[in-house]
């Protein structure tokens, strides 16, 4: 038995559980919450020792661990992706959306366009509209059942609007693509064309799996003057209530700028629990990633082996990277309010709604799947006897639901 197939009840006041969030986004309490992106996993043992430490010993006195963070930060990217990383480059920030927030900030003005590759992590949407800038969508293309950039729009968006960032997500959140080499190389051509930054937030780079490679954009030639990258080990570490962020920036004029913001608003001190966490994980937690990425690629393929079979209306993205699969139902030829009473009422199933990503990915859902295996197949199990069952009697828009019963 796995350590990952332990399912943990502790007493808690997890986002994903909490009934007043369950209750107003899915209208229920009943259902199996697999919509935000955190694990059910215990954290790793060195870094629960790290915590316990500092913890037990009961005085919280200012304490800065900064510089050891970004050597952890620096050796581990060096070992995991071949990376060499200047350690006068980072700036320690407080989590990946605030430093999200400080990059646009410094590196655009009030209604300038952001671009962003959609569908993506919405939150995106809101950092860039509440600093007052103009989100530009450049959709995904799926090619033979595969997402990628579309490299024509891009460039027809930034010759014609005015754009000043490209919001990169790599992998990419929601749809599991880790993006190639050669991508990224496209990306860093065009940046350089049209003279516009990217902030890179990589921020699920360690969940990476076994067929695919994460290249950060920062090993790119001639990216230095025009990259801004993000990184946290909150994703790979299950540290998502404790972790901070960083930013890794080489041009020196954004650096120093970028710092001197961070710096005003006193968003780099970070806690000391956060700093010894992160030194604990990127120092003493590779075995333990390693064995969660088998875990996770296992229970991936499982996913797609039952989908393929049992569910085959479901076009399901088989994810490269992240512990997120995005899931496609239009097959099923459902109005959008049946298709949530088929997965939350009937499968009872709280999965992340597909528009939140982009507004017309209704027929679409995000599930996470970073849980023992036994939750992930009851949760398909639930899924595919609602799926053969079709639209139950208590949808009241029966009309609208092409397979209704007939009840
Ligand atoms: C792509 C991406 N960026 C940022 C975050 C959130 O990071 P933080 O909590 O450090 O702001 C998430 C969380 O799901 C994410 O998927």
């Amino acid at each position: 038995m796995s350590q990952f197939d332990i399912l943990h009840t502790v007493e808690n006041n997890f986002a994903k559980s909490n009934p007043n969030y369950l209750k107003s986004m899915f209208g229920t309490t009943d259902v199996m919450p697999l919509w935000i992106a955190d694990m059910d996993f215990e954290i790793a043992k060195p870094i629960q020792e790290a915590l316990q430490k500092l913890v037990t010993r009961n005085i919280y006195a200012y304490e800065f661990n900064t510089g050891d963070v970004f050597k952890a930060i620096s050796d581990w990217n060096y070992k995991r992706h071949q990376l060499q990383l200047n350690p006068k480059s980072f700036v320690q920030v407080s989590g990946v959306l605030t430093g999200i927030g400080v990059l646009i900030r410094d590196l655009s003005e009030k209604g300038d366009g952001i671009m962003v590759q959609t569908p993506v992590y919405h939150q995106f949407f809101k950092v860039i509209e509440s600093a007052g800038r103009k989100v530009v969508s450049n959709k995904l293309k799926v090619v033979d059942g595969y997402y990628q950039m579309d490299f024509e729009d891009m460039e027809r968006k930034l010759k014609t609007l005015n754009i000043k960032v490209i919001l990169l997500c790599n992998p990419h959140n929601p749809v599991g693509r880790v993006w190639t080499k050669e991508e990224l190389q496209k990306l860093v051509a065009i940046a350089n064309t049209y003279n516009v930054t990217i902030i890179s937030d990589e921020i699920h780079s360690d969940i990476v799996y076994s067929k695919s490679q994460f290249n950060s954009i920062a090993s790119l030639e001639n990216s230095e003057n025009h990259i801004a990258v993000i990184g946290s080990p909150a994703k790979t570490f299950g540290m998502q209530s404790i972790s901070n962020g960083y930013l890794y920036i080489q041009n020196e004029k954004i650096h120093k700028q970028v710092k001197s913001t961070v710096g005003s608003l006193y968003l780099d001190h970070g806690s000391i629990h956060s700093a010894n966490a992160t030194i604990a994980a990127y120092t003493k937690g590779e075995e333990w990633l390693n064995d969660l990425l088998a875990y996770l690629e296992k229970t991936i393929n499982w996913i797609t082996d039952f989908v393929e079979r049992e569910i085959p209306q479901i076009i399901l993205y088989k994810p490269e990277g992240t512990y997120q699969i995005w899931l496609d139902f239009s097959k099923l030829n459902l109005s959008d309010d049946a298709l949530k009473h088929l997965v939350v009422n009937q499968a009872k199933l709280a999965l992340t709604p597909g528009d939140w990503f982009e507004g017309s990915h209704t027929q679409f859902m995000r599930l996470n799947f970073a849980s023992p295996l036994e939750k992930i197949q009851q949760a398909f199990y639930q899924l595919k006897k609602a799926v053969d069952d079709g639209v139950d009697c208590s949808f009241n828009e029966g009309e609208q639901a092409n397979n209704c019963c007939s009840c």
